[in-house]
């Protein structure tokens, strides 16, 4: 283990600590959540999180059927001062006492990402203190560990969320290989996309897949496409439901049983598609420890289909911790800045930043 670099490090007055510890702030604004969290980081197994926001912009975003960037950004803008200055009181830091800030620089929506850098940068500069600036996907990858720090390497995870499906092979920091991602559309968009056909306000995902569990099994089929190609494909779902829509409406459009037979034919189709790829990726490579990650990780069909692959050890982060948020961000942060790194004031956000192109500096 390295130890704290350049670090600005505080005492906790009363000589509890004899190690050298650092307070670190942690902003996340790549989509619809603003999120911030406060981190105590003592080494590599000393991670803490003692206090962490999320506020969802669900409801600005609902009235438009997605997420209409504009918005988020200046949501995110208003939200922020109000979210730090919350997480710094419920950890008792005073931001003098803060002495790293991580924050998420990409993927994501340009304009979101610019507030949390901007403000960042921002407070990094001030307070003379170095910010280091996240790949939100590395965040996810990472995200099992913030209950549960003790993972081995390699594992596979499964990355699925409303902007993301892929599958990576996580070999430590900065050590990633890219087994499967999706060409169109992402997992949970098409869950929300099919949501939002069966009447199902945004986004929809996790209202759809409550109804397809208390209705079960469904005897309707959706069909499965390009089983055969390395990637995932989920655009042509959408067709295929909003026909079987119109096959199954009667004069007054869905009935009640009807809907949720769709639903439930919806979600087997999602989720066998998903599974489908993974199963292979873990027959391939021998890699049976699976984290499953992001948004859509929350759905216990899938969590059900994914720890029934032969032999597969499955974890899932805490439902906080499935959907974006600043902690994860923080975690990565923390990994990667108590190895020494922190990122230079000129980086600018990045809309696209595929994970497997993260590297560590360290590595061989
Ligand atoms: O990771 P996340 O919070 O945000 C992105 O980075 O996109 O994921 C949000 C996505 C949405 O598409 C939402 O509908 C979906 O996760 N989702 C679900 C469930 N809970 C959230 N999809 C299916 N089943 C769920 N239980
Ligand atoms: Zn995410």
């Amino acid at each position: 283990m390295q130890m704290l670099g350049s670090l600005p490090t505080n005492h906790k007055q009363g000589g509890h600590f004899h190690r050298p510890s650092v307070y670190m702030l942690a902003l996340e604004t790549s989509c619809d959540e603003s999120a911030a969290a406060v981190l105590h980081l003592r080494g590599e197994n000393d991670i803490s999180v003692i206090a962490e926001e999320i506020s969802s912009q669900a409801a600005v975003h609902e009235a438009y059927g997605g997420v209409v960037p504009e918005l988020a950004s200046r949501e995110h803008l208003r939200n922020l001062p109000y979210l730090v200055d919350s997480v710094l009181r419920s950890a008792s830091v005073r931001l003098a006492d803060i002495g790293a800030i991580a924050v998420t620089r990409g993927p994501g929506l340009v304009g979101c990402l610019l507030v949390g850098l901007g403000f960042a940068k921002g407070l990094a500069l001030a307070k003379n203190i170095p910010f280091l600036g996240v790949n939100h996907i590395e965040g996810h990858l990472f995200s099992c560990m913030l209950e549960d720090p003790a993972q081995s390497f390699p594992f596979l995870a499964l990355v699925v969320s409303g902007g993301h499906t892929e599958v990576v092979e996580v070999r430590g920091l900065g050590r990633y290989k890219l087994h499967a991602r999706t060409s169109d559309d992402a997992a949970g968009e098409a869950f929300d996309k099919s949501a939002h056909l069966l009447g199902f306000p945004y986004p929809g995902g996790a209202a759809l897949a409550a109804l397809a569990d208390s209705f079960g099994p469904s005897s309707l089929k959706l069909p499965r496409v390009m089983r055969e190609a390395p990637g995932f494909s989920f655009s042509g779902l959408k067709t295929a439901i909003a026909l079987k829509i119109k096959e199954e409406s009667g004069s007054h459009g869905l009935s009640g049983d009807r809907r949720a037979a769709v639903a439930s034919a919806v979600q087997e189709a999602i989720v066998d598609a998903l599974v489908f790829k993974l199963a292979k990726v873990v027959q391939e490579t021998g890699i049976r420890s699976v984290a499953l990650v992001g948004g859509v990780s929350a759905n216990r069909a899938l969590q059900k289909a994914v720890a029934s692959i032969p032999g597969v050890r499955m974890r899932v982060p805490s439902a906080l911790h499935c959907t974006d948020n600043a902690a994860m961000i923080g975690y990565v942060g923390a990994l990667r800045s108590l190895r020494g790194e922190k990122t230079d004031f000129s980086a600018s956000a990045l809309s696209r930043w595929p994970v497997e192109n993260m590297v560590f500096k360290d590595e061989t």
